[in-house]
Formats: structure tokens, C-alpha cells, sequence
């Protein structure tokens, strides 16, 4: 049998008459990253609360590091640590303070959480930043607080709730190198995300999740095969970006898809690649559209999720482009 760390066997949760997680299985070896991919609402951080006890399931069980969520919660506590959107730092107390009052709650002597507090501040950047209130930190700077009082008690295995939305691009990627640093170290992470790009870039396996189900698991490349075959891209100019789109249609084994942002039109294509590039030359040609580039390409994680679920992964794009999470939402969503 495979050695698992994070082990899930059918967990449910309702709330009221929503049924937020669905009977999940999940089994994550240890030293992984392990991705939890899905849009707002499929149940991610539902299913990350049963994990890390502040939840109890309905139904199904589930064991982390060994210990049942339920029934070792009071063990399981101190080996774990959770990031992300629910975690909490206090606005009014020092970037130190935080870290020291976390050290604190793992019940650390004063010194060494003075200690850890100050290597964490220094391994995330926030050294020179340490005796200023959190609440005079960017949103980036925020995160990386929130991060680092997960790892205060230097845990197995760390939970992060979606790190990175809401994050500017370059603090995206700061936050992806110390998910790489921790895993190198041997930490287990599981990580929830609805970005794409994110699981592709760092999980070693992912479980794609939708309405409180996992609707497929793999690595990204078993995922991409799921879907087979491959994508026409090309891009037109914006003048005949619909037309071209309507051209197209009925080409592929799928609907054409268009990004107006960027005139770029997607066609899934299967196994007819070939037959499909030329046949679109020609209509385009026929209907008088130029193209500025064409090509055939393995499909993404994007097409993947498109043609699991019927709908696009990445809904939060408005909040990502946000510089920092706004104080109002943040409190709604904790509420909830
Ligand atoms: N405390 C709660 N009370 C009522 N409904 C909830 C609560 N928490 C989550 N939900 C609902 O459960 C579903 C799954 O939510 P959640 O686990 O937060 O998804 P995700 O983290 O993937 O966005 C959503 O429909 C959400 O509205
Ligand atoms: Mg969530």
C-alpha cells in the first residue's frame, strides 16, 4: 500500500440544505505538494477545516499524520499548520507580535518564540518590517505574515487556503518559491487553489474538485492526457475576433472558445489536428479573415477543467486583480 500522510475516505459536510462537501477521497504521500483545485463554492476550504479540525465531518473520516481529525484532534493540532484566507492576523500587533503570540498558542517557551518569530521575519522578507503593525503592511506583505505564523510551530504538514488570490503577479510568485523552499525541506503541503497555472506549476498530484466532489486526480500531465489530443490556438485581429469565432464552429470535438484580451481563439481538436488546422485555413481564407499566427498545442489545465465541468476554473480574476483584500470582504467570507 502507498504510504499517505493526508488521508480522506468519503468526508461529507452540509450546512443547512447546501451539501458543501460530497463524500471526498483524497490520499497525499508524504514530501508532496498535493493541489486542490476548484472554483468558489466547490468545497475546498470546506474540506480543508475537516482536515485541520476546526470542522467536524458528517460523514466518512479522515486521518492526517496518523491521526484521526475527529478523534486525535487534540494531538493532530501541534504537528499541522493552516495559511490562507481564514487565518488570522491581528492588525493591531507587530509583525513580531504576531509571530510571537502564535509561538505562544503552540505553548513555546517566551524565548524560543521569540526565536522562531525572528527566523520566520527573516526567511520571509519581513525582518526590517518586524516592529511595524500589521495593519501598515501591503497585501503581500500580509500574506507572507500569515504564511509564516503557519510555520511558527514548525509543522508536518501545512494546509494553505487559496495563498495567493487577491495577490499582485510578483508576490504571486514570491509566495511560489517558499511553497518550493518548504517542500524541499520535506514539508507535505496541501494546497488549495483556483488557479490553474498555480497547480500546474507546483503540485506534485492534483484533485479537481466541483460541487463538493472530486471530479478527477492525477499529476497535471495524467490530467492533460484525460482530455486527449490537442488545441488549435490562433489569433486574429480584434475586428474579426466573433466572426472568426462563428466561422469555426462545429470544427473541433468542442465549442471554439475567444479571449478578447488577448484575440486569441482556442479550438479542441482531438485526434483531427491536422484535418482541423487546414480545414480552419481555408474557412478563414474563404471568409476573407486573415491570421496572425496558428498552431497546435497540448491542452492546459484551463482546457481540462472546461471539459470536466462545463465551465471555466478561474472566477476570481476581478480579486486578483485587487492590490490588496479588502478588509470588508474578508470579514464576510470568515463569517461564513
Ligand atoms: N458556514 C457555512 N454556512 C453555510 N454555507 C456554507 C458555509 N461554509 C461554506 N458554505 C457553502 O458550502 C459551499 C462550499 O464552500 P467552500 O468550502 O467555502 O468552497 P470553496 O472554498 O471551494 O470556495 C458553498 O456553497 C458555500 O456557500
Ligand atoms: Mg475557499
Amino acid at each position: 500500500m502507498v504510504d499517505t500522510i493526508i488521508r480522506a475516505d468519503a468526508i461529507t459536510k452540509s450546512f443547512g440544505d447546501v451539501r458543501a462537501v460530497k463524500g471526498v477521497d483524497l490520499a497525499v504521500e508524504p514530501g508532496t505538494v498535493f493541489g486542490l483545485l476548484g472554483p468558489n463554492g466547490a468545497g475546498k476550504t470546506t474540506t480543508i477545516r475537516i482536515l485541520t479540525t476546526l470542522l467536524e465531518p458528517d460523514g466518512g473520516s479522515a486521518t492526517v499524520a496518523g491521526f484521526d481529525v475527529v478523534r486525535d484532534a487534540e494531538q493532530l493540532r501541534p504537528v499541522i499548520g493552516l495559511a490562507g484566507q481564514f487565518a488570522a492576523v491581528d492588525e493591531n500587533l507587530t509583525g513580531l507580535e504576531n509571530l510571537e503570540m502564535v509561538g505562544r498558542l503552540y505553548h513555546l517557551p517566551r524565548a524560543e518564540a521569540r526565536r522562531r518569530a525572528e527566523k520566520v521575519l527573516e526567511r520571509f522578507d519581513l525582518a526590517e518590517a518586524a516592529h511595524r503593525t500589521a495593519k501598515t503592511y501591503s497585501g503581500g506583505m500580509r500574506r507572507r505574515l500569515d504564511v509564516g505564523a503557519s510555520l511558527v510551530g514548525q509543522p508536518k504538514v501545512l494546509f494553505m487556503d487559496e495563498p495567493t488570490t487577491g495577490l499582485d503577479p510578483r508576490s504571486r510568485l514570491v509566495l511560489w518559491e517558499l511553497i518550493r523552499d518548504l517542500q524541499k525541506e520535506g514539508t507535505t503541503l496541501l494546497l488549495c487553489t483556483q488557479y490553474l497555472e498555480e497547480a500546474d506549476q507546483l503540485c506534485d498530484r492534483i484533485a479537481v474538485i466541483d460541487l463538493g466532489t472530486v471530479i478527477a486526480e492525477g499529476t497535471s500531465e495524467d490530467l492533460k492526457d484525460k482530455i486527449g489530443g490537442e488545441v488549435l490556438e490562433l489569433h486574429v485581429d480584434a475586428e474579426h475576433l466573433g466572426r472568426a469565432v462563428e466561422t469555426l464552429r462545429g470544427l473541433g470535438s468542442g465549442e471554439p472558445t475567444q479571449d478578447e484580451d488577448t484575440r486569441l481563439i482556442r479550438v479542441p481538436v482531438g485526434s483531427e489536428g491536422p484535418m482541423v488546422l487546414l480545414e480552419t485555413v481555408r474557412r478563414l481564407d474563404d471568409a476573407g479573415i486573415p491570421i496572425e499566427d496558428i498552431a497546435l498545442h497540448r491542452p492546459t489545465l484551463d482546457d481540462v477543467f472546461l471539459s470536466l465541468t462545463g465551465h471555466a476554473a478561474e472566477m476570481a480574476l476581478e480579486e486578483a486583480e485587487e492590490p490588496e483584500p479588502q478588509p470588508e470582504k474578508r470579514k464576510r467570507r470568515r463569517d461564513r
